[in-house]
């Protein structure tokens, strides 16, 4: 995507005004992420003061899919923050193991020992994938995923759904290969492999079931709805969790999807709010003949 300076400027703006409606900054966001280069990191690191952890985390998350090198400052400083919140310093986190630079393994190794259990796994696996790519440093395992994101982790070379299966619930064994199986269970997509997944959403950690969810949301398959539904209506459930099934629900976008997310518009949790906010949004996107989410470059050009 191509924009001049002003016009990347005027899109910053949009992201940073905290009187602009949450959705409205997220596609704002998305589209900095589309544009891409040091003024839209510019842009995006001036937000990281904000007051919604949603939106924050999101902002780790796109500098990471960005894969920019100049934003490894940035992702550093938010995942030494301890004054952030922990599903943004874990964004943080992944996000320095998307980029995938060596020079990051210090700080990873780190706080891969943070007393905080989703940053500390995060920067485990993070630590384990650029290991991974060193070790396996082919052309094909840099491409990115079938959804075009950049994973934590890559797959496995199996298509035994059971086997799989076996990986990915064992709550003993690394979360490394656990992750690994989520993605190939994903890639496979048969009806199996999705219910598979569905059963990961009780079986782990706060960080593992979140990640549950947001590949069930990229696979937008309406097997998976009663099953994010039930956590996304668990209170007791880590709120990272839910936000993530919240925003699965959105990604499906079935009328049974609207329905669920309308009820949680007034969660007690801010960031369960804030993700139903934006889920909603995503589910009149996917149901519209909008011809692109992050659509704030053409918003601000007519
Ligand atoms: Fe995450
Ligand atoms: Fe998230």
């Amino acid at each position: 995507m191509e924009a001049n300076g002003g016009q990347i400027q005027a899109i910053g703006r949009v992201l940073n005004d905290r009187n602009r409606p949450l959705k409205e900054r997220f596609r704002a966001l998305f589209t900095l992420r589309n544009i891409g280069g040091s003024g839209a990191i510019e842009q995006i690191r001036n937000c990281f003061n904000d007051e919604s952890a949603l939106l924050k985390h999101e902002l780790a998350y796109c500098l990471g899919q960005m894969r920019d090198p100049g934003a490894i400052p940035v992702l550093v400083n938010v995942l030494k923050n301890a004054a952030q919140e922990p599903m943004v310093r874990h964004e943080a986190g992944e996000a320095l193991g998307a980029i995938g630079e060596p020079k990051v393994l210090p700080v990873l190794r780190e706080y891969s020992k943070d007393p905080v259990a989703e940053v500390a796994e995060t920067c485990q696996l993070a630590l384990s994938r650029i290991e991974w790519l060193r070790l396996n440093d082919t052309p094909e395992n840099f491409e990115k995923s079938p959804y075009m994101s950049v994973d934590p982790a890559p797959p496995l070379d199996s298509t035994d759904v059971e086997a799989l299966r076996c990986i990915l619930l064992d709550e003993n064994g690394s979360l490394f290969d656990r992750y690994r199986a989520m993605f190939t269970l994903r890639n496979l997509r048969t009806r199996e492999s999705i219910l598979a997944l569905c059963q990961g959403l009780k079986a782990g950690s706060a960080l593992f079931k979140h990640e549950i969810a947001f590949v069930l949301g990229q696979l937008q398959e309406e097997v998976a709805v009663p099953h994010l539904e039930a956590s996304l209506r668990d209170t007791r459930e880590n709120e990272m969790v839910r936000h993530e099934c919240a925003e699965a629900l959105g990604s499906i976008a079935t009328p049974g999807c609207f329905r669920i997310l309308n009820e949680y518009l007034n969660d007690e949790e801010r960031v369960v709010r804030e993700s139903c906010i934006i889920a909603l949004d995503m589910c009149e996107y996917e149901n519209s003949s909008e011809f692109q989410y992050a659509d704030t470059l053409a918003k601000i050009t007519d």
